[in-house]
């Protein structure tokens, strides 16, 4: 696992940009499917922000990309704001010109949540490997919706929300924790991992004590994000707020300020 720290969420969000189009041009070079798997929420707001300012002023393209979701609140109408299909469509997708039909999320406005959630890993499946999954970091330890206790195993599934991360999100919806849907279909901490490359991005000393905890404690479902130690491939990419907490910190610049240009990302 390779954990950046840098000075501002501003160069979070260049490093991830540069982590996102390297995973997306090594599929390429591969010959592997282009599939881009993204996170909602604030986190992940200015890597986005970053790949349109490329897209528009070098004209970077996304012609062969397909995007996929982590997740997605039940319960919302297609085409509520707050649907993470409208907010992808709206924060990042469209501004990159990726055609609709290729932006896949689970469905959580159809009648039966269950029978989407085995929709949605089939597609996944079907259309994956993902070739990098950006994610962020809820305070309580969560990635995707997988809320602690979720098994480290678990494929996408319907959820029940922790009043935290309904809190957590209510300034989505009014500042009304209780507008917060308190089901979500999510992908699994299993269905993640598939992923070739997880990138997690978090800023802010609110999210301190959930990257310490993910990075350095032990593995456990009680912090979901700890299954990130599983994987051959991350990128924790985190402000000096959002690392204040890690005890392996100066390592951590050290190996960054030692890097060898091969390594990439
Ligand atoms: C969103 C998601 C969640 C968020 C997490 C952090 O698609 O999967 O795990 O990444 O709740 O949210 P923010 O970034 O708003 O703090």
């Amino acid at each position: 696992m390779e954990v950046v720290l840098l000075p501002t969420p501003e160069d979070c969000g260049r490093v991830v940009a540069d982590a996102l189009e390297g995973a997306l041009t090594g599929a390429r070079d591969r010959g592997a499917p282009v599939v881009l798997g993204l996170a909602t929420g604030s986190s992940p707001l200015l890597a986005y922000r970053e790949l349109i300012r490329r897209h528009t002023e070098d004209g970077t393209s996304y012609d062969d990309v397909t995007a996929v979701l982590l997740d997605e609140y039940v319960g919302l109408p297609a085409g509520h704001p707050e649907s993470y299909r409208e907010v992808i469509r709206r924060e990042l997708t469209d501004a990159l010109g990726i055609d609709p039909a290729r932006v896949h999320g689970p469905d959580g406005a159809g009648p039966d949540p269950l029978a989407a959630a085995l929709d949605y890993e089939a597609l996944l499946e079907a259309t994956g490997p993902v070739a990098v999954q950006l994610l962020g970091i809820g305070t309580n330890g969560h990635i995707g919706f997988n809320e602690p206790g979720s098994s480290l195993a678990s494929r996408t599934r319907v959820k029940t929300l922790t009043e935290q991360t309904r809190a957590d999100n209510a300034r989505f919806f009014g500042d009304d924790a209780e507008a917060v849907p308190r089901h979500v279909l999510t992908q699994g901490l299993g269905t993640i991992l598939r992923a070739g490359h997880l990138v997690l991005v978090a800023t802010g000393e609110h999210k301190a004590a959930p990257v310490a905890a993910a990075v350095e404690g032990p593995l456990t479902a009680s912090v979901p994000g700890s299954v990130l130690q599983l994987h051959p491939h991350v990128t924790v990419v985190v402000d000096e707020a959002a690392g204040s907490r890690l005890q392996l910190a100066d390592h951590h610049r050290y190996v960054l300020e030692h890097k060898l240009a091969a390594q990439g990302w």
